[in-house]
């Protein structure tokens, strides 16, 4: 673990959160949730922060009901990207909705390379594609359906060769 990850606190997110969390949304998405969308988000889904010596760098947001898993939403503030506070966040997710879901599905970006190997070293895997699914600044771009079998991942570790 670096020394970046020791620090690190994740706790669940209220409506004090949200300006915090719109502001790394608008730092990283090409088609950013409004500040009402995560207030939204905030009373249906289950969501978190991530927090790095009291300020909040990171969120998650995901929803399991009725043994139906989906990971909605994950950032890292770019400025505490690249050490390993989104593996950190991914980790926690999977960690929460074990047992209560055979699988967790999430929707991402085909162009979103450092989404995609994130979560294809936590066990998700292609099992989908949505031509035209998301919003860019001159058109679409399709997305790729990931899911992770919640029960295989038991036996991933972060440890691994
Ligand atoms: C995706 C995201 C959450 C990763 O957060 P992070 O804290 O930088 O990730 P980590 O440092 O834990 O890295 C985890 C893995 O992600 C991948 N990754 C991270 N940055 C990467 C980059 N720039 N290029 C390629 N892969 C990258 C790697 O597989 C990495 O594992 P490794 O270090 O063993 O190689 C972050 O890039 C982000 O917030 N992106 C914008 C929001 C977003 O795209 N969310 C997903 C929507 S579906």
């Amino acid at each position: 673990m670096s020394k970046a990850e020791q620090s690190v606190t994740i706790i669940s997110a209220t409506s004090a959160h949200v300006a915090d969390l719109h502001a790394i949304e608008l730092q990283v998405s090409p088609s950013p949730w409004t500040a009402g969308q995560f207030e939204e988000s905030l009373r249906h889904h289950s969501a978190y922060v991530l927090q790095q010596s009291g300020n909040v760098c990171g969120f998650l947001i995901f929803s399991c009901i009725a043994g139906a898993a989906e990971l909605i939403n994950i950032a890292v503030a770019p400025a505490h990207q690249g050490q390993g506070l989104g593996s950190r966040l991914l980790g926690f997710c999977l960690e929460c909705v074990e047992g209560k879901a055979d699988s967790i599905f999430l929707d991402v970006r085909v162009s979103n390379f450092p989404a995609i190997s994130m979560y294809a070293n936590k066990g998700f895997v292609q099992v989908g594609e949505r031509r035209d699914y998301y919003r860019k600044p001159h058109g679409r771009e399709d997305a790729l359906v990931m899911a992770c079998e919640l029960n295989a991942n038991l036996f991933a570790s972060d440890d691994q060769d």
